[in-house]
């Protein structure tokens, strides 16, 4: 495994690669890696013949600073597991190289009001700070694949949506959700979970079953099945940002034709703010 931190040495061994005719393949993190990434990692090696890890910890998603600080770093355990998990290259670069006038996107960055909507309501700004690096690294890395997981599924829509309007020749890999044993997804941001709120947060992903449940049954709107979970889980101790049935698709409310739905859910626990979410297919 070679880890570079320069863009220089990146597209090196890319160029080299490409000679060779391999299938690149890049996983996009912010390090700190737990089981989900590693099963990203997984997929990636179903996907193609060399795997590019980035480890990024992008401060233009970041909405305040002390986040940005707190934000876990844990280098020398990422690149152990990604050894382990026989990645071939990590490319690991500063805020400079990553926002270095060099790399600047020449293409005018398309608008996607999605990224107002749902999470981007609530964190103004996240999204355009995603698509921003992710443009930035798809350009740098110029991969056949790139593998992202459902877990932040908004992200994932957004992805899709910016490959298609970049006109980028780019196959986009989604993984479903790894989860602790009783239900809570792993996520770098349960380590601000203190003892008593991890003991609650696994009823986020159980609200988010029981509102699946709702949903086949069709007993009530859905307007009224979002109002009742996030009063349901207000009770549990969270302060709900969201929760919200949509088109799995498009994340437009969905109807009770859609037949791809995503029930997504963003709710605070202590410092911690937690997204999860369940796709249920209604045909
Ligand atoms: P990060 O939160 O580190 O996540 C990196 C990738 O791991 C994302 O595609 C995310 O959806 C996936 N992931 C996280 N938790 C997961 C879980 N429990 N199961 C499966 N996959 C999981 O998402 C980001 O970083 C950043 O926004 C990034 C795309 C790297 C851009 O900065």
């Amino acid at each position: 495994m070679q880890t570079v931190a320069t863009v220089a040495a990146l597209r090196k061994l890319i160029d080299l690669w490409r000679k060779q005719d391999e299938r690149i393949v890049l996983v996009p993190t912010m390090g700190n890696l737990h089981a989900g990434h590693l099963a990203l990692i997984r997929h990636a090696h179903s996907c193609g013949s060399k795997i590019v890890c980035t480890i990024f910890v992008n401060s233009l998603q970041f909405d305040r600073k002390e986040d940005l600080a707190a934000y876990p770093r844990t280098p020398d355990e990422d690149l152990k597991a990604l050894e382990r998990e026989q990645t071939d290259l990590v490319f690991m670069p500063s805020h400079e190289e990553v926002y270095c006038e060099q790399n600047r996107i020449k293409k005018s960055m398309p608008d996607n009001p999605l990224n107002q909507q749902l999470c981007g309501a609530y964190r103004p700004g996240f999204f355009d700070g995603v698509v921003e690096v992710v443009a930035r690294l798809f350009y740098m890395t110029d991969p056949d694949v790139a593998v992202f997981g459902e877990k932040d599924y908004q992200q994932l829509v957004i992805i899709k949506q910016l490959v298609k309007d970049l006109d980028m020749a780019i196959q986009i890999e989604q993984v479903s959700t790894e989860r602790e044993k009783d239900g809570l997804a792993f996520s770098s941001r349960n380590g601000y979970l203190d003892r008593r709120e991890r003991a609650i947060a696994p009823q986020l992903y159980g609200e988010l079953r029981r509102v699946e449940h709702q949903v086949k049954k069709a007993q009530h709107t859905f307007a009224v099945l979002e109002s009742q979970a996030v009063e349901r889980l207000q009770q549990a101790g969270f302060r709900p940002d969201y929760v919200a049935i949509r088109d799995a698709a498009t994340l437009e409310p969905a109807s009770n034709e859609t037949r791809q739905i995503a029930i997504l859910a963003a709710a605070w626990l202590g410092k911690a703010r937690l997204i999860d979410n369940v796709l249920v297919s209604m045909a």
